[in-house]
């Protein structure tokens, strides 16, 4: 396949599409971003921006939007606090996407602060606890081919995901022969869904400027990946920890409490609720 000379190519780039709408958390994010909702201290953005780092990422390109500009402040003040983020001078990025046309479409527009090269793309809505980097333990095993971040889900909710047609199996890596975007559970042929890690192909971008509105109305990212599986393949990685589902009220409160379970004191505030 000819995704294969990219082997030898470091992952230095990542993509963090901003510009969604979050519609399921109107009112708050007609004023305040999808991605600078908390957990606890933090806003998502932040935890997305720490696991790139420690993923070895160097440069940082940010999709954001009208009503976005929080996080650009927000950023400011950490790369002015090298106690946050110690970055070089001129590693950070934002390009706008003018409408919220979909995720594809959000990633297109990064294009061309990307050139030649392979990239990540992290959505700071779904956020995964864990000790090691998701995206830097898929950079680990980048072999060219278009890899993302899979988990099974419960087939009653295949229709929120781009869904795995699995061709087989390793301990690691779902390898894919198709992939279809928001299935219904009728159609759908497995549970392994795509959550929002992704290393991908510069050639993505060829695909992405012709490709047509898929689900939803919207340019999907999954539609393109699928398209360019005979010249870059597929592969699900089968990723550690727990992975919550932020741009939804459960998964962000799901998210706050195993966050606050790790803390001590916030374990008592949840004991003393319980008991009360
Ligand atoms: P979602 O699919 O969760 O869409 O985006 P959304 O618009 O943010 O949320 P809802 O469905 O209206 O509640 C997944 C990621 O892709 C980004 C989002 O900001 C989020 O990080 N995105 C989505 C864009 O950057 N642009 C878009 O046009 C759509």
């Amino acid at each position: 396949m000819d995704g294969r000379w990219e082997i030898a190519l470091k992952i230095n780039k990542v993509v963090f599409p901003v510009g969604g709408l979050g519609k399921r958390f109107f009112p708050i994010t007609r004023v305040i971003p999808k991605e600078m909702l908390g957990i606890m201290d933090k806003p998502l953005i932040h935890y997305a921006f720490e696991e790139a780092m420690a993923a070895g990422i160097e440069k940082f390109i940010f999709v954001t939007r009208h009503g976005k500009d929080s996080i650009e402040d927000y950023f400011d003040y950490m790369f002015a606090h090298s106690e946050y983020f110690d970055i070089k001078i001129g590693s950070v990025c934002y390009v706008r996407q003018n409408e919220p046309l979909g995720l594809g479409h959000a990633v297109l527009c990064a294009k061309n602060l990307i050139g030649n090269e392979p990239f990540a793309v992290i959505s700071a809505d779904d956020f995964i606890l864990h000790n090691k980097s998701c995206i830097g333990e898929m950079i680990k095993r980048y072999d060219g081919s278009n890899m993302v971040a899979a988990m099974n889900v419960a087939r009653r909710d295949v229709c929120k995901y781009g869904i795995l047609d699995v061709d087989y199996e390793t301990d690691e890596l779902i390898i894919a022969k198709s992939v279809d975007e928001k299935p219904s559970i009728e159609t759908a042929k497995s549970t392994h869904a795509i959550v929002g890690r992704y290393l991908l192909s510069h050639k993505i971008f060829n695909v992405l400027e012709n490709l047509k509105p898929g689900a939803g109305g919207e340019i999907q990212l999954t539609d393109a990946i699928l398209q360019m599986i005979p010249s870059h393949g597929l592969a699900g990685f089968k990723f550690e920890g727990k992975r919550f589902d932020c741009g939804s009220k459960e998964g962000l409160f799901s998210a706050i409490l195993n966050v606050a379970k790790q803390d001590e004191t916030l374990r008592h505030v949840m004991e003393n609720f319980y008991r009360d």
